[in-house]
């Protein structure tokens, strides 16, 4: 695994790598866990692949009073874990803020629009516009043919396919790998090592609550019924404040009616003694038999 800073380095090693072989990419922000590193399994499965990993906490995603300060850094550890996997990634770009920025302030674009305010966009003004932007920086001065990212984010991916089918014609295609878990079901996260014992302990319940609201709508429960008990039971809980859960059409990203069939997604945020973690799962609803 090659490590690069800079643009020009990281253009002249895709050069070389593009004459032949299909570039494969995969953003993160470091604080490597098993998640991340799923992604990458998943990228050096792509034929032909090589395979380019960014570590960049991206200034314009955290808002005012966010963790972008206290968001962790881990390089050292990060390039130990990427070395110690059976195909590590091929080059590994780890930018500064003034590399990608420089000192003038930079335009955001493209936006989020609608789907960008709602759910973690509510929480987190701007923070979709800001991802949008460096992904879409990414991109372009990647040129991937391919590029992987998690389902546990899951307002994210959908505004990044849509971004490419918007502004980059459908020319990369985006492999949405399955959310990595705990044993106890508990989404991997680079913010779980801030929860202390007790908040710990509790975590999965957000887990189990998504499968229990997914058993519920398979049974034939009506979804606003499921879903009001679900955050009564949430809502009831000490450890925990919760934010939203929701039940959204996954092609549209919009809350759905009672009567929907189709794939749904059921996302949950949770703010867990002063963590804020979410989750999501995808499944079909059919019309009752
Ligand atoms: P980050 O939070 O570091 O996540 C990088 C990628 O890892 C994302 O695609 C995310 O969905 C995926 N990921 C995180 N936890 C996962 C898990 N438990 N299972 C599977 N995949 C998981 O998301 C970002 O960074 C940034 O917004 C970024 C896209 C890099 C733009 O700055």
């Amino acid at each position: 695994m090659k490590l690069v800073h800079t643009v020009s380095e990281l253009q002249t090693q895709l050069d070389q790598a593009r004459a032949s072989k299909r570039i494969v990419f995969v953003p993160t922000m470091g604080a490597l866990h098993e998640g991340h590193l799923e992604l990458v399994t998943q990228a050096v499965k792509v034929e032909n692949a090589f395979v380019v990993m960014s570590i960049f906490v991206n200034p314009a995603q955290f808002g005012k009073g966010e963790d972008f300060d206290r968001y962790p850094r881990t390089l050292d550890a990060d390039i130990a874990r990427l070395e110690e996997l059976p195909h590590a990634p091929d080059l590994l770009f780890v930018p500064s803020v003034e590399e990608i920025y420089g000192t003038e302030e930079t335009e955001i674009s493209p936006r989020a629009g609608a789907v960008g305010v709602v759910f973690e966009g509510a929480a987190r003004p701007g923070h979709f516009d800001g991802m949008l932007h460096i992904v879409s920086w990414f991109f372009r001065t990647i040129e991937p043919e391919v590029a992987v990212f998690g389902a546990k984010d899951a307002q994210q991916v959908y505004l990044i396919k849509r971004m490419v089918h918007r502004e980059f014609k459908d020319s990369i295609a985006i492999i949405e790998v399955e959310t990595v878990r705990e044993l106890d079901g508990l989404a991997k996260s680079s913010r779980n090592r801030f929860l202390g014992e007790a908040a710990r302990a509790f975590a999965p319940v957000i887990y189990q609550t998504l499968l229990g609201v997914k058993e519920e709508l398979q049974a034939g429960i009506k979804p606003s019924l499921a879903l009001e008990q679900a955050r009564g039971a949430l809502e009831a809980q000490p450890l925990a404040k919760l934010d939203y859960l929701a039940l959204v059409d996954k092609n549209t990203f919009q809350p759905i009616a009672d009567d929907f069939t189709g794939f749904a997604q059921l996302l949950v945020a949770v703010t867990v003694s002063g963590v804020r973690l979410i989750d999501n799962i995808t499944f079909s609803i059919q019309e009752p038999a």
